[in-house]
C-alpha cells in the first residue's frame, strides 16, 4: 500500500513538471500576430489615432519578408532571423530622439520611413500598395478626450 501512494506521488509529480516545463517554453515561444494595433503611449504628442497593420497578411498575401520589418543591427548588418525574438521598436527606437550612439532614429520616424517608403516605392512601380499619403488610411480617428 505505502509503496503504491509513493508510486503515485512520483508519477503525479513528474507530471507536475513535465506540464511546467512545457508552460515555461510556450511563454518563451513568441506568437506571430495576425493583426496588430500600433497604439504607443509615450511621444511627446500624441496626435494620431492608433494604426492597425495586418501583420500576418502583409507576410503572407503580400510576401513581405519578415526582415523587411524586422532587425537587429551588428556591424551595419542585420542579423535578425525568422524565429528570433521580436523587441517592440519603440526598444531601441526612443520617443523622443534619435539615438546618437545605435543611430536609431526615432520612433515616430522608423515606423513611417518603413511602412511609407515601402508603399511609396510599389506605387512608383505601379503595384499594389498600402497608402503613403493620406493620413486616414493608417491612422484611425483619434477619439476625443
Ligand atoms: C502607412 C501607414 C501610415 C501613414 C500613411 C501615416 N502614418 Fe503616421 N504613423 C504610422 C505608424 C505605424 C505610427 C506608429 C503609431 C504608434 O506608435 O502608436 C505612426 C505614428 C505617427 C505619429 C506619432 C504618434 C502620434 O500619434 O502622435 C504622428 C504624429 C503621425 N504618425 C502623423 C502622421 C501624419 C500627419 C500622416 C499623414 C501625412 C501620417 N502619420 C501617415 C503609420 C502611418
Ligand atoms: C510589414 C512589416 C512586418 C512584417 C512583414 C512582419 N512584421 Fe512582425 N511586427 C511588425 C510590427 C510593426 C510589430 C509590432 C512591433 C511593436 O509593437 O513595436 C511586429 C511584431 C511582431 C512580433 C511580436 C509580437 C508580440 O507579441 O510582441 C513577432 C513575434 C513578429 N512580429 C514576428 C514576425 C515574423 C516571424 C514575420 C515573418 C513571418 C513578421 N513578423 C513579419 C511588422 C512586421
Ligand atoms: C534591437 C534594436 C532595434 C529594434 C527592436 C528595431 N530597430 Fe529599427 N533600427 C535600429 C538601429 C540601431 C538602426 C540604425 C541602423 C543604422 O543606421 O546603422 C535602425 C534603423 C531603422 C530604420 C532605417 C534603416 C532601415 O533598416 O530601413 C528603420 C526604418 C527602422 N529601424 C524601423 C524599425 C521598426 C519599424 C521597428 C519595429 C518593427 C524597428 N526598427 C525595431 C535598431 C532597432
Ligand atoms: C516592404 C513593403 C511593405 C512594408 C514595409 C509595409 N507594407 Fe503595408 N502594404 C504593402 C503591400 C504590397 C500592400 C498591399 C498589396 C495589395 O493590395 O495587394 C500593403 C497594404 C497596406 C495597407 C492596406 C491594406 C491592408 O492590408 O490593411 C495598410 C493599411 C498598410 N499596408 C499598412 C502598413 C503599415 C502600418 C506598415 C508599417 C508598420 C506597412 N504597411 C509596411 C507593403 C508593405
Amino acid at each position: 500500500m505505502k509503496t503504491r501512494h509513493l508510486t503515485l506521488l512520483v508519477v503525479i509529480f513528474a507530471g507536475m513538471l513535465f506540464l511546467a516545463v512545457g508552460a515555461l517554453t510556450a511563454a518563451e515561444e513568441q506568437a506571430v500576430p495576425e493583426k496588430i494595433t500600433l497604439a504607443n503611449k509615450g511621444y511627446k504628442k500624441d496626435k494620431k489615432g492608433p494604426v492597425t497593420l495586418t501583420h500576418k497578411k502583409h507576410n503572407v498575401d503580400y510576401k513581405i519578408a519578415c526582415a523587411e520589418c524586422h532587425h537587429v543591427y551588428k556591424d551595419g548588418k542585420n542579423i535578425w532571423n525568422e524565429g528570433d525574438h521580436v523587441d517592440k521598436c519603440s526598444t531601441c527606437h526612443d520617443f523622443k530622439k534619435k539615438n546618437k550612439k545605435t543611430k536609431a532614429m526615432k520612433l515616430q520616424n522608423a515606423y513611417h520611413k518603413n511602412c511609407k517608403t515601402c508603399h511609396k516605392a510599389l506605387a512608383k512601380e505601379g503595384k499594389p500598395t498600402g497608402p503613403f499619403k493620406k493620413c486616414t488610411k493608417c491612422h484611425a480617428k483619434k477619439k476625443k478626450k
